[in-house]
């Protein structure tokens, strides 16, 4: 292939959102979960069992690549590895040090073919926090969430109850871009989700609002974003007890501008929220 075809075929990649080299075979990493958590529980309860469903699981590279090694944590995130997270997190006594802590934390597979951490934008003293997905391709590159396009639909919704990012503080549940923005697995949510519940409780927000159906997976242990977006819902975490509401991500409200009507139904909930709670209010 010349060069100019090459270049044309990256630049088609690029624009496709392919934008980092996996491996020569694709691995639906979501059929490798679904595969896998019946085969281990057959595993343990029918011994006998356990050959013939190896051979369910998909082929594994012999010699893995980076990203394959990348993600072979995540994919298993294991006991060991959730109670590390737990105690890594727990550790953290303020943002700067959970951020430090998150900066040589390497528990989390996506570290390894992400460019940087992305940790929090806005107020960290802000009584209204934003939990979004991940960190796509801008802000990675910059390290601050949602600097994108749909960063900037974001803004233009905190603006229209009349928010902006200094009244409000901004983080997500996943801290590195999965490679080509696919959604986080199960297992990478779960080896990040002591970082965020730990971010939660040193910001202690008064009212938050999750954005899309991560978020909503993660901090409210709900599925069906359609069904649950716009109900005022409640984080319960040790001693927390928040008023939360889920609504669509900005990425979705792109993708499908018909359904900024329901966003816009939520930033209401959200508004009435912070004023039943009193969150912008510095004294109260
Ligand atoms: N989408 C997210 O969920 N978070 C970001 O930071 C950017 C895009």
């Amino acid at each position: 292939m010349d060069r100019t075809a090459l270049r044309e075929l990256l630049e088609f990649y690029d624009a496709a959102g392919v934008d980092c080299a996996l491996g020569e075979n694709p691995i639906d990493r979501f059929e490798v979960q679904s595969v896998m958590q019946p085969i281990v529980l057959a595993a343990q309860t029918e011994k006998r069992f356990a050959p013939q469903s190896e051979a369910l699981l998909p082929p594994v590279p012999r010699t893995p690549t980076p990203a394959a090694q990348a993600t072979s944590t995540s994919r298993s995130a294991d006991a060991n590895t959730l109670a590390d997270a737990e105690a890594v997190a727990a550790n953290a006594n303020s943002l700067d040090e959970l951020r430090a802590a998150l900066e040589t934390y390497e528990g989390c597979g996506l570290k390894k073919t992400a460019q940087r951490m992305v940790f929090s934008d806005g107020n960290p003293n802000a009584k209204v926090m934003l939990i979004g997905e991940a960190p796509g391709r801008d802000e990675d590159a910059q390290g601050k969430p949602f600097v994108g396009r749909s960063g900037q639909l974001l803004d233009r919704m905190l603006a229209a109850i009349g928010l902006d990012r200094s009244l409000v503080y901004i983080g997500n549940v996943i801290y590195w871009r999965p490679p080509g923005n696919r959604t986080p697995t199960p297992a990478e949510r779960a080896v990040c989700e002591p970082f965020i519940r730990r971010q939660i409780e040193l910001v202690r927000p008064r009212v938050m609002m999750t954005l899309g159906g991560s978020a909503l997976a993660t901090i409210l242990n709900r599925q069906g974003i359609m069904k649950t977006r716009g109900q005022e819902l409640t984080y319960a975490h040790g001693e927390l007890a928040i008023p939360t509401v889920p609504t669509l991500h900005p990425a979705a409200l792109l993708r499908n501008p018909a359904n900024k009507k329901l966003a816009w139904h939520d930033l209401l909930v959200l508004q009435s929220m912070i004023e039943k709670t009193r969150a912008l209010q510095t004294d109260a």
